[in-house]
């Protein structure tokens, strides 16, 4: 895939939250003082349980949210001011988690079409950018079609493809898997590693931990408080935090703890590849 960031400029981090607090009714705060600063090319997985304050981060990221006190900074620009807004969104696209509020016109690629055209780009770039976007979902043949008819997944699918034609140097995904099927999911973890590989910050909001293993980092919001910052060993390695924070402790953790407690010496790792290793080396001094 060719280098698809807009500008080469490492130095300013993708997103800087500064003590962020939110609230929707006045009195509830929905994110309670949020500290966090994601690099530039950083693939970063987002975990917590319902109702912890995920999206609603997300859509500090992409201006549609103001802090009411603190400050968010994206691609160096502070998304309280009016005037950023609209370059905001042009570096930071953001797939919602409920597609339906993504779709805004009566034919699939007239959507997919419809932020290129903001963009005021050409009508052949346009088009091209079009058809790139529907083959790397694999949904050409729905081009025409009408996006309300389609599943719950092909919707998702049609709004990761309308945020890749704006070709935006950060990509935020409020649960992109969350309507796939597993056939579906795969294809778009690959395309996420695919675009990060290709320069493109990831910032993926999931419950999936297999999801959340691909990332650099991963963070942990737990009623509206950054609770857990770190690599993906780190953060799932500490189980007593991750059931204090009501998460999910991968398979793997599980079970290599299992056969630690019954003696075996073993590494403690999530990943499916060193403990197939590990089990691998096990059995060959048995
Ligand atoms: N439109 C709204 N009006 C009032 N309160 C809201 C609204 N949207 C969210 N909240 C509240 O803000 C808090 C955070 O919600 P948010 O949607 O960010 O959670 P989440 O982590 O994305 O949850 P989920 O995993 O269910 O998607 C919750 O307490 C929720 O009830
Ligand atoms: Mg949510």
């Amino acid at each position: 895939m060719p280098d698809m960031r807009q500008t080469e400029n490492e130095s300013t981090p993708a997103v800087v939250f500064d003590n962020v607090i939110y609230s929707y009714d006045g009195v509830k705060n929905a994110l309670r003082g949020i500290d966090l600063d994601f690099e530039s090319g950083d693939f970063i997985a987002i975990l917590g349980g319902n109702g912890s304050g995920k999206s609603t981060l997300a859509k500090h990221i992409n201006a549609l949210f103001v802090p009411d006190a603190g400050r968010v900074i994206v691609a160096g620009l502070d998304t309280s001011d009016p005037d950023n807004i609209f370059l905001v969104r042009e570096h930071a696209g953001m797939v919602f988690q409920n597609p339906d509020n993504q779709m805004v016109t009566s034919v699939v690629e007239e959507d997919i079409a419809f932020g290129p055209e903001n963009l005021g780009l050409s009508p052949e770039e346009i088009r091209s950018r079009v058809d790139e976007a529907l083959k790397t979902v694999a949904m050409q043949d729905y081009a025409r079609s009408v996006p309300h008819n389609l599943s719950g997944g092909q919707k998702q699918r049609i709004a990761v493809a309308g945020i890749l034609a704006m070709r935006p140097e950060i990509i935020v995904l409020d649960e992109p898997g969350a309507m796939l099927d597993p056939r579906g999911r795969r294809g778009v973890r690959r395309l996420m590693r695919e675009l990060n590989e290709a320069g493109i910050t990831i910032i993926l909001i999931t419950h999936f931990m297999e999801e959340a293993v691909l990332a650099d980092r991963v963070v942990v919001l737990y009623e509206g408080h950054l609770v857990m910052s770190g690599t993906p060993d780190e953060v799932f390695s500490d189980e007593e935090k991750l059931r204090t924070y009501k998460l999910e402790v991968p398979f793997t953790i599980k079970f290599g703890n299992l056969l630690r407690e019954r003696g075996i010496e073993i590494e403690k790792t999530i990943s499916t590849e060193v403990l197939k290793g590990e089990l691998c080396r096990l059995r060959s001094t048995m």
